[in-house]
């Protein structure tokens, strides 16, 4: 399963980016808002920093205006994907821009019916939005497994299930174990994922232990 960061924020990107388990980043207008920085500026770090899939939205509703945003995007960086909404004009930009050459990630994913269109289209990823779902009462991890289910009985179906919209490490386990092919967590989930009181436990008392035998690793 691979990792991508959901976030606009190039020093919590490089920060993460460390531990080698940052395998793209998604980003969307809220973060980039939310970053308050010039969108190109952001977008052209991010490439520095991480070599795979860079998502980068467009802002535009309608077919040509979305190519031709999607295709200024792609001018940045071989590794940007083009996110497009769930929309007919955005399939049709997905169409359009992966005949070209270009990533294209569809997002704003909210049902299976959706995804099916997504890979119709010929998508790199499909993002379903898990966490949304579960906000309004649905239950986004059921969207995940159907998808999973649906993609499973059609090997020409190339789109990659980009699971959005996580909000805790469970979203993720949960991901992993119905084979979804990436999630992309907020670095605060991220950071979670690594937390266990029993971790923290063991090595407290491991360190004191330790400490007790006089020893050093870096002496020999
Ligand atoms: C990622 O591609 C999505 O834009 C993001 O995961 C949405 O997350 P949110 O529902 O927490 O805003």
């Amino acid at each position: 399963m691979k990792f991508f960061v959901d976030t606009a924020d190039v020093a919590e990107i490089s920060e993460l980016a460390a531990t080698g388990l940052v395998d793209g980043v998604t980003t969307n207008p809220s973060l980039v808002a939310k970053s308050g920085r010039d969108f190109f500026e952001v977008l052209r770090e991010i490439c520095e920093i991480v070599a795979g899939p860079v998502s980068a939205e467009v802002a535009a509703t309608d077919f040509d205006t979305m190519l031709a945003e999607g295709r200024a995007l792609s001018r940045l960086a071989n590794h940007i994907a083009v996110k497009v909404p769930l929309t007919p004009d955005g399939l049709k930009a997905c169409r359009a821009l992966t005949g070209e050459g270009i990533m294209v990630n569809v997002t704003l994913c909210f049902s299976a019916a959706q995804a099916i269109l997504a890979a119709k289209a010929g998508a790199t990823f499909v993002s379903p939005f898990v966490g949304r779902l579960d906000d309004v009462g649905a239950d986004g991890m059921a969207l995940i497994a159907d998808i999973v289910e649906v993609f499973a009985s059609y090997p020409d179906f190339n789109t990659q299930i980009l699971v959005a919209s996580v909000r805790h490490p469970m979203h993720v386990v949960d991901a992993a174990k119905m084979g979804a092919d990436v999630a992309t967590v907020p670095p605060a989930v991220l950071r979670a994922m690594f937390n266990h009181p029993l971790t923290d436990k063991g090595l407290a008392s491991f360190l004191a232990d330790w400490k007790k035998t006089g020893q050093s690793i870096l002496d020999r």
